[in-house]
């Protein structure tokens, strides 16, 4: 393992105040977006709005990295340069998403396990190869009536797990997202039960595995009122369930923890990052930022609707987010800022 590799990445990606940008959703979930703003669901389609994040200006003075997906990290823009060099040149270090998605986990209806151990290490090397330095890989974990049971947790925390531990091997700093899913009427303790749950059983075989948690970053959910429950907790109750629940379960050895946003409104998940900020930053042990996909892309991708004309007001709302995002990392944002 090249420690003194790993740890310059993982102090690069944690940086300041800046934060990760998630931009590797698989073609059927970017078709899904396209799809309910009328954009064409194309290969020229998903390009063109790739191009249009990459070449934002400003976009590296609050984002430290992007997560690509396997079709955007060998594209180039219009002029002939690679996504991967128009990142490094605006200091945005490449990272890639590697699992294959959440498939249904046998003997266990309504949940799912995350492929894609097969093979692994060799599209890490080629990924390696191609720029990446750091990599994704996501685990999905639904509430409901009597789940998720342990089978699930242990399941998806030993790939994760097994994952993570070739990253390193490689050179490739892991993102480990154990994600607990909005979607539901599930209270907020009931999301903290889980989360809590999902995160002690990941640590536990990221130990089992031998992966250096010094060179790991964590991906976790907010802790939330499930999106259908008819109490939805405060912006200050969610900070204090979300930092609780992290202090609780998350070694002092991680170096980072970067924030999915799982649906949330993207002014909402800026103002609850703020608020764990401001109300818990002296008793935080890890840099705690973001890594948002929607709630930094969403506005951007309304206001550029697949027309080209509309490519430089869309770049200024994704700046704009980032941006924002940023400011709730230092604890500085304030709902006014909106409006500028
Ligand atoms: P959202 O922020 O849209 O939840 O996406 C983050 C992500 O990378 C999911 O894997």
């Amino acid at each position: 393992m090249n420690e003194k590799e790993l740890g310059s990445t993982v102090q690069a990606m944690m940086a300041g105040d800046k934060g990760l940008l998630a931009m590797d959703e698989s073609n059927p979930t970017c078709h899904k977006r396209f799809a309910a703003l009328g954009i064409p669901q194309t290969e020229g389609a998903r390009h063109a709005y790739r191009e249009l994040i990459v070449t934002t200006p400003g976009l590296g003075e609050a984002i430290s990295g992007a997560i690509l997906y396997d079709e955007t990290i060998r594209q180039k823009t219009k002029d002939g340069r690679l996504f991967v060099d128009v990142l490094n040149e605006a200091g945005i270090i490449p990272g890639i998403k590697v699992d294959e998605g959440a498939k249904p986990l046998a003997g266990f209806p309504g949940e799912k396990v995350t492929e894609g151990l097969d093979g692994l290490r060799g599209r890490l090397g080629a990924y390696y190869q191609l720029g990446a330095r750091f990599a994704k890989w996501r685990a999905v974990i639904t509430i409901d009536k009597g789940l998720p049971t342990n089978g699930c947790l242990e399941a998806n925390a030993h790939a994760l797990a097994r994952y993570a531990a070739i990253c390193q091997e490689i050179g490739i700093v892991p993102i480990v997202e154990p994600e607990v899913i909005m979607d539901g009427n599930h209270t907020i303790e009931h999301c903290a039960e889980v989360t809590e749950s999902a995160l002690v059983m990941l640590f536990g075989q990221l130990y089992t595995q031998r992966v250096d948690l010094h060179y790991t970053i964590l991906k976790p959910n907010m802790v939330l009122s499930g999106k259908d429950c008819p109490q939805q907790a405060s912006v200050k109750e969610v900070a204090e369930a979300t930092v609780g629940c992290l202090l609780q379960a998350v070694p002092v050895a991680i170096p980072g923890i970067a924030f999915l946003s799982g649906g949330q409104p993207a002014e909402l998940a800026s103002a609850r990052l703020n608020a764990m900020h401001v109300r818990f930053r002296s008793k935080m042990p890890w840099a705690l930022t973001f890594s948002f996909s929607r709630a930094v892309q969403q506005p951007c991708l309304e206001l550029w609707a697949g027309k080209d004309e509309n490519v430089a007001a869309a770049q200024k709302a994704l700046y704009k987010r980032a941006k924002l995002n940023s400011a709730a990392r230092r604890g500085e944002y304030t709902p006014e800022m909106e409006k500028s």
